[in-house]
């Protein structure tokens, strides 16, 4: 069974990728997942916000200690302490990077213009195989337009591109009126791979501590409906590659996106569920079901159920829609 398969001109050793989570925290983390076999290993995110708070909060610690102990801001310069959070990052990187065999790629959540394309840099130099860029924004701002979201992800995409040669994907979240149309662009702005979908930290209320919460919560099956339904869309339709994210539980799911269209299988919620060592299972079980269903290789199997080129994409997704309610009816009613 040939499992190998290409993404973003990386050759993998297979389609399943582990995607950025607390996994990742150490090299010994990051081992494990290669070990269990993975094509590909995501870093969790480094947050450019987190480390401006962290350094914020060291400065004031060291304002508060230098008062008895002056001498303390010698030890302790501003630079360093702005460093500090990306130095962590960039070595784990470096080290990770060096021990696994697989391609290790860097994530990055950036907020400012320089914070992008500067650590982007770094993390290249740091030995990423490629960068993902994990463009999480929420317009708060309810006067803030559809345009300006979409022209702020093309925006962070042409400046990264700009500042690194390894290759660029991006994480998307779904909330666009029209994601096709930003997949296109940001396709056309020189994308290597989009990623669908990101989930956005969706807070919850505790109605007992009368409180907000924010846990992150892990997904189950059904998630890996909504990048699937856009995989088998895209496919064949841009030129980046097709990473799916979300919903992967079993080896079914994996086939599942591969036959949608995905180049490359993302997880996390079934490894920090089950450990990592759960990946071998996954791919054990791909590989027998690709034997069943008489495929050799991903090659022959993948984007077996996109849409097909020149099909009408409206009209497919009408119909698509019109015939899931009519089973889910079906359904409802019943055989008695
Ligand atoms: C605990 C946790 C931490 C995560 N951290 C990150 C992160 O740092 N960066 C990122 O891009 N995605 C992060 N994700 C999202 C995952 O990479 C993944 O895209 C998402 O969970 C959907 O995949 P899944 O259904 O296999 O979990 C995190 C997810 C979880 C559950």
């Amino acid at each position: 069974m040939d499992l190998s398969t290409e993404y973003m001109g990386l050759v993998l050793r297979n389609p399943l990728v582990a995607s950025a989570s607390p996994l990742s925290y150490t090299v010994d983390g990051v081992r494990r997942l290669a070990d269990a076999g993975v094509g590909a290993i995501v870093l969790f995110s480094l947050f450019e916000e987190q480390l401006r708070k962290e350094a914020a909060l060291t400065a004031r610690l060291v304002d508060q200690t230098s008062e008895s102990f002056p001498e303390a801001l010698d030890y302790l310069p501003a630079v360093a302490m702005e460093d500090a959070g990306l130095r962590r990052y960039l070595n784990l990187l470096e080290r990770a990077a060096g021990t696994v065999e697989v391609p290790v790629i860097a994530s990055l959540n950036g907020v400012t213009p320089e914070g992008w394309t500067d650590h982007a840099r770094a993390m290249q130099e740091a030995g990423a195989a490629a960068i993902e860029l994990n463009i999480y924004y929420l317009p708060g701002d309810p006067h803030t337009s559809g345009r300006d979201v979409e022209q702020r992800h093309i925006e962070i995409l042409q400046r990264v591109k700009s500042a690194v040669t390894v290759p660029v994907a991006v994480k998307l979240s779904p909330y666009f009126s029209s994601i096709g149309e930003v997949a296109l662009r940001l396709d056309e702005a020189g994308a290597d791979a989009l990623v669908l979908f990101n989930r956005l930290l969706q807070p919850d209320i505790d109605p007992e501590q009368l409180a907000v919460s924010s846990a992150v919560a892990l997904s189950s099956t059904a998630d890996g409906r909504l990048p699937r339904t856009w995989i088998a869309l895209l496919r064949g339709r841009v030129r980046a590659a097709l990473a799916a994210t979300g919903g992967v539980e079993d080896p079914t799911d994996v086939a599942k996106h591969l036959l949608a269209g995905a180049d490359v299988v993302m997880t996390a919620s079934a490894l920090l569920r089950r450990g990592p060592e759960y990946a071998g299972t996954l791919l054990d079980g791909l590989s027998t079901w690709m034997e069943r269903k008489g495929f050799a290789t991903v090659g022959e199997l993948r984007g077996m159920l996109s849409v097909p080129a020149g099909a009408d994409e409206t009209e497919y997704a009408r119909t698509g829609y019109v015939s899931a309610l009519r089973a889910a009816n079906a359904r409802a009613q019943g055989p008695w």
